[in-house]
């Protein structure tokens, strides 16, 4: 491709960022052109939103130029993007919980001070947009009231009432369920049909193959290649990334299965607003075994994760962990009797961005030995406590004393899952447990699941991924409304039989 071409909406040439001592970005070449899907592949702190944030103006790079359609910008910040047509929906989002929808949208962009806004003609405006891409939304709703999946709208409706022909997407199907994922890829396909350049961070390679045009690779914040996505397979994908070929299967032998270690009789629990969402279930799980549990988001599963580790009450029914009754115990008791969690939410309950890594990892035990002694920390005791942790997990940066916001997504989950689940735990439960991460990071957690089963742990996974919930589980629990519909050998559940079954219908059993 020719250095400077007018079909070329983006063009990053040298890119280096340096934070302290350590370059996140070095010497990156990224060039996307009009119309194209662009999407950008690496490990979990290869530096891919730090390039994304140096596009949006959010970080000025250390070294190197920027183009926007062929013209030298340098952003002092998202501002001056938005300016130049650039959009971006970030990783965590960044709307107003108080205000609705329709003032989130329009934020910053009412007329100058002294005329009155014209809110009609802007939530107009907001509803066109809406009805011609096909984004869902609730106008007046407030934000803090609307699904993930709807706040994902709202920011890329955002984008698009600032006029943005350049639309930056970091992550935006790890929060997604299968559904909205679909959902999404169809209206990316339609944004860049009309000429509007796509800029999306995945970490799912059959969403590369199924939405990219080109695949811009990053390792260790080295730019490895770019490649036309019909030309390569996912293996190929997975392993430029990676450096190494990377295992989608993980092998486990037969389970040897132990006594009943977790035990759910008639469990009864309500939602925030008063709704039985967890209505009479009943599951049990066994020493040594995996069992998943599938279902549409909104079933029951974040309830009855909350209620198991503590934090929402039980209505009726029982919890017991190897015959012993649970039920409502508060969440230290909970994990003092063998029952540890990889929590869903990891941003609202997985840590403390404020804490350093050392902190965090010793969140519910720093009052412990070797932690603490004689009322005061042991500080050396606590940093190679991390130090041995992130390790194990492959935490990047290996700093202990680096704050936790400061650590790149992946690697945040990576801390929070380090900590759970060295605990040692009779019972782990693994909610999400991969969301975010790069796809050797999953196969890693993967193993690490495995055998802990192996070592005749009970682990009860709860994931929106069916592949996932496949590879790993001995059996598939149907989640739907609320109750366990049906329970399948994992050996030889398939993912027609399991869609229909979470829909509320009946299979055929042989
Ligand atoms: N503000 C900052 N201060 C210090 N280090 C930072 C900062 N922002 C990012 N880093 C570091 O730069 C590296 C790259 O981070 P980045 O967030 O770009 O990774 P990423 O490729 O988006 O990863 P992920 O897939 O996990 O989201 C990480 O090691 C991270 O810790
Ligand atoms: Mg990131």
């Amino acid at each position: 491709m020719a250095d400077t071409n007018s079909s070329n909406s983006v063009e990053m040439r040298g890119i280096t960022k340096v934070f302290g001592t350590f370059k996140a970005n070095d010497n990156i070449d990224l060039t996307v052109k009009k119309g194209e899907i662009h999407a950008l592949l690496g490990e979990n702190g290869a530096g891919k939103s730090t390039l994304m944030n140096i596009l949006y103006g959010l970080y000025s790079p250390t070294e190197g130029v920027v183009k926007i359609n062929g013209e030298e910008v340098s952003f002092g910040g998202p501002r001056d993007a938005i300016k130049k047509g650039l959009g971006m929906v970030h990783q965590h989002f960044m709307l107003i919980e108080p205000f609705t929808v329709v003032e989130n949208i329009i934020l910053g962009e009412e007329p100058v001070k002294g005329i009155s806004l014209d809110k009609k003609q802007a939530e107009d405006k907001v509803m066109e947009l809406s009805n011609r891409y096909g984004l869902r939304i609730s106008p007046q709703d407030k934000v803090e009231d609307i699904s993930v999946g709807m706040q994902q709208r709202v920011e890329i409706i955002k984008a698009l009432y600032r006029k943005a022909e350049i639309l930056i997407f970091d992550e935006p199907t790890a929060v997604l369920t299968p559904q909205e994922i679909e959902e999404l890829i169809l209206i990316l396909r339609s944004l860049a049909d009309e000429g509007k350049s796509i800029i999306i961070i995945t970490h799912k390679l059959d969403e590369i193959k199924a939405l990219a045009d080109r695949c811009t690779i990053i390792r260790r914040g080295v730019k490895i290649d770019t490649v036309n996505v019909a030309d390569v397979s996912e293996e190929d994908l997975a392993e430029m990334m990676v450096g190494r070929q990377v295992e989608f299967k993980t092998e486990k032998p037969e389970p040897v299965l132990g006594d009943v270690a977790l035990e759910l009789s008639d469990l009864h629990v309500k939602d925030a607003r008063g709704i039985m969402k967890v209505n009479g279930l009943n599951l049990s799980l066994r020493a040594g075994e995996i069992v998943g549990i599938a279902g549409i988001d909104g079933n029951g599963q974040s309830e009855l994760l909350e209620a198991l580790t503590g934090l929402r009450k039980v209505e009726s029914g029982t919890v017991k962990i190897h015959n012993k009754d649970i039920t409502n115990k508060t969440p230290k008791e909970i994990r003092d009797s063998g029952l540890n969690n990889i929590p869903e939410d990891r941003n609202k309950r997985g840590l403390v961005q404020e804490f350093t890594v050392a902190e965090n990892m010793i969140l519910q035990r720093y009052g412990e030995e070797p932690y603490s002694k004689g009322g005061r920390l042991n500080n050396k005791a606590i940093i190679d406590h991390a130090k041995d942790l992130m390790e194990s997990y492959d935490v990047r940066p290996r700093e202990p004393g680096y704050l936790a916001g400061s650590l790149s997504g992946g690697n945040q989950q990576k801390v929070i899952l380090a900590r759970e689940i060295h605990d040692d735990p009779d019972v782990l439960i693994a909610a999400q447990p991969t969301r975010g991460l790069d796809v050797g990071a999953i196969e890693y957690i993967h193993r690490f699941l495995v055998e802990q089963r192996n070592k005749g742990k009970a682990v009860l996974l709860v994931s929106f991924e069916l592949d996932e919930v496949m590879n790993l589980s001995d059996r598939i629990a149907v989640i739907f409304e609320g109750e366990i519909v049906k329970t399948l050998d994992g050996n030889v559940a398939n993912e027609k039989d399991l869609g229909l079954l979470m829909a509320g219908g009946d299979i055929d059993e042989k």
